[in-house]
């Protein structure tokens, strides 16, 4: 090296260093700023707390509690947290998660699922996974293992092989039947085409006639066909049900101990009968779920492409950063998604969205943007240590029962 560029190169370096002096210093006062802007109440929570979506707690047990023994037991948030959502993703039973969970229109079921960890400031992700039930568990392994946030389809099953989880076929016969069901029965009204989004959307003729009675014939003709195919009586309407209003059911939790201490997670087989490769909000960062270890946590069940657009969690804890509760910063986010149609209730009646939130200081709300039926409103799980795991009925944007999309004639619920 010649001296000339020796002594450039350490006017560089000094340079250099005077400058990430500089930095240091601004990001020192820029800290202390966002700190000073934060609008949520500095008191620690009374008590560990754990939210969850509705099925945290089921008639075959409550998710919700065993996770919540680890809480108290001293377990990481993000510990506790994973431990209730792989409740339903082991259960072959809940058809929205995990094994057993409804399968794409190839009949494949495939995993998406996030998580948060507060005290790290970590992030994981995994989407369109196959063979893997507990994905949950999953992104917490990509955060812990790798340099990376998010990994996808066969990565990311790969992935999972390499790191240990068991692989398995994850389509249980009761969920293939349903999906049989769909594909006998199903028309041309499926996910190819434009969106309910689209500017030039139009619904399709005949499907505003919903009611039972003026539709005795699809639903008679799926009665038969769920018979033929051999799902159980007790069963049928159910199928049908989940043929005419294909589901996102979902779990999110989020977890917050005496020291304030946070996480979140969310975990789904996402949309029944939706295009291969596709991926809802639950694997996003953000939208499915976000924890920000000064604020609070959020995550969401529902429609995740509308979620996605509103990027739903991070909404809501940046509201509350701002000084919302927990109720107010859920209503706001629903407002978006209600703004992004123009306030068009003729779509917004396909807009099934809940949110489960948990402040820092122990503060939580569930919204959802329509109240559901009066005798099965809907709901979100708790456990506070107060007794057991208990339901209670969210903060509704709307009264009333969303249809499900993509909209079809459908029976008596
Ligand atoms: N919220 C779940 C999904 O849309 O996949």
């Amino acid at each position: 090296m010649k001296r000339r560029d020796f002594l450039s190169g350490l006017a560089v370096t000094s340079a250099t260093l005077a400058a990430g002096q500089a930095t240091k210093s601004t990001d020192a006062s820029q800290n202390k700023d966002a700190q000073q802007n934060l609008k949520v109440p500095r008191t620690t929570p009374a008590k560990n707390i754990m939210i969850s979506a509705a099925n945290g707690i089921t008639p075959r047990g409550s998710h919700i509690d065993a996770g919540y023994k680890k809480l108290a037991a001293g377990a990481d948030t993000l510990e506790a947290a994973i431990t209730t959502v792989s409740g339903p993703e082991n259960d072959p039973e809940d058809d929205s998660v995990g094994l057993g969970g409804l399968p794409n229109e190839d009949c494949v079921v495939e995993l998406d699922a996030c998580c948060m960890h507060g005290p790290s400031r970590r992030a994981g992700s995994v989407g369109g996974v196959r063979d893997i039930k507990n994905v949950a568990a999953l992104a917490r392994t990509v955060m812990e293992h790798t340099g990376h946030v998010m990994l996808v389809g066969q990565g990311a099953t790969r992935f999972a092989e390499l790191m240990g989880f068991p692989k398995e076929n994850l389509l249980t016969e009761h969920s293939r039947k349903i999906w049989q069901l769909w594909k006998e029965y199903h028309s041309d009204r499926d996910w190819w085409g434009p969106g309910l989004a689209d500017p030039s959307f139009k619904f399709p003729a005949g499907l505003e006639t919903s009611a039972l009675e003026d539709q005795p014939k699809p639903i008679q003709r799926l009665y038969a066909l769920a018979a033929e195919i051999g799902i159980p009586e007790a069963r049928r309407m159910d199928a049908i049900q989940k043929v005419l209003d294909p589901p996102t059911g979902t779990i999110n939790c989020s977890a917050l101990n005496e020291k304030g201490e946070m996480s979140s997670v969310t975990t789904t087989s996402g949309l029944a009968w939706k295009l291969a490769g596709r991926c809802g909000d639950s694997p996003i960062i953000g939208a499915g779920c976000y924890c920000d270890q000064d604020v609070g946590a959020a995550g969401a069940t529902g429609s995740g492409e509308e979620n996605i657009k509103v990027a739903g969690a991070h909404t809501i804890v940046e509201n509350m950063r701002r000084g919302m509760s927990p109720e107010e910063a859920g209503m706001d986010t629903l407002k978006r998604i209600v703004r992004n149609y123009n306030n068009d209730m003729s779509k917004l009646i396909y807009i099934s969205m809940h949110y489960y939130i948990l402040r820092k200081d122990g503060a939580y709300a569930g919204v959802s943007m329509w109240s559901g039926p009066a005798e099965r409103p809907a709901r979100f799980a708790i456990a506070d240590g107060s007794g057991p795991g208990r339901h209670e009925v969210a903060k509704a944007l709307f009264q009333g029962n969303p249809k499900d999309w993509p909209p079809m004639p459908r029976g008596r619920r």
